[in-house]
């Protein structure tokens, strides 16, 4: 008897994490539907095991095709096991340069993106009463970061969405998880001009997040020598935080 596959589908599997989570578990027992705007990269991702991997070319920031996208996958597969949230833009800096136009853009897809996503299958997923859902954030959002900019308050937005859709739909037995990675080098971070502690490639980010997606962990982060610290820094009162972020924290500019 041939062994029916599951079914993932990942956001922004083109490049970097998503590209590396790609190929573990198309190594493993998905078939994995990979989704964003550059069809090249898709394709590249695909090539390494193009009978598991399906390239679809999707802009999160379209509702409409968001849900067109989700509905052809339910209508080929019949399912989905996994759907991993992960496709983002990033627009670091200070809060006085961001501006409205910048901050619909990041707005749009870091976290509007994911909900577009996500409705049409989380309506699939309470009927069947299965399924796995999986936020790609940030420590970035964990409190008020200088320089962290718009995309931080997104990343803050996306956690707080992991947190409720776990609360509101554990009951339907749908398994909700957040990924919040330290520094990764890939084309996101390639941009940065400080120097990134404990910076890790996304294949290493990928296995770390794959080993705990079997795992009844609601919260992934890695590496511990850096979130552990960013975790109580951030449950500090308001008084200490502000002052530490003032002393050690170099401002933007
Ligand atoms: N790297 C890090 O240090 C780090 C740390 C913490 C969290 N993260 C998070 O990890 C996730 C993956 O980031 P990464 O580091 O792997 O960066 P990345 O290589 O730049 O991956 C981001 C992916 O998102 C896709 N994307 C961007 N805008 C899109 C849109 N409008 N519609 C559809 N897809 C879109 C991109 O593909 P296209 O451009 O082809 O659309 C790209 O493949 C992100 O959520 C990021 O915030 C990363």
């Amino acid at each position: 008897m041939t062994k029916i596959n599951k079914v993932a589908w990942i956001t922004g599997g083109g490049t970097g994490i998503g590209k590396e989570l790609a190929k573990i578990l198309s190594s493993k027992n998905y078939t994995v539907i990979i989704s964003g705007r550059r069809l090249k990269k898709l394709s590249e991702t695909s090539k390494y095991n193009p009978k598991k991997i399906i390239p679809i070319k999707l802009d999160v920031s379209d509702a409409n095709n968001c849900d067109n996208v989700a509905k052809k996958i339910y209508k080929h597969f019949g399912f989905i096991d996994l759907i991993i949230l992960n496709a983002a833009i990033y627009s670091p800096g200070a809060i006085e340069i961001i501006n409205s136009h910048e901050t619909k853009k990041v707005v749009d897809v870091n976290l509007l993106g994911q909900l577009n996503c996500l409705s049409f299958a989380l309506e699939k997923m309470k009927d069947s009463c299965k399924g796995h859902i999986v936020f790609i954030s940030s420590p970035a959002g964990y409190r008020g970061l200088p320089g962290a900019g718009i995309y931080g308050v997104t990343k803050s937005a996306v956690t707080f969405l992991a947190e409720t859709t776990k609360i509101e739909f554990s009951k339907f037995n749908i398994k909700v998880q957040v990924v919040h990675p330290g520094f990764v080098k890939t084309p996101m971070t390639d941009k940065n001009k400080f120097q990134m502690p404990f910076l890790m490639s996304p294949k290493e980010a990928a296995n770390r997040i794959y080993k705990k997606l079997k795992s009844n962990v609601f919260d992934i982060f890695f590496p511990k020598r850096l979130i552990y610290p960013m975790k109580l820094i951030s449950m500090l009162p308001d008084k200490i935080y502000f002052f530490l972020m003032k002393k050690f924290v170099k401002l933007p500019k």
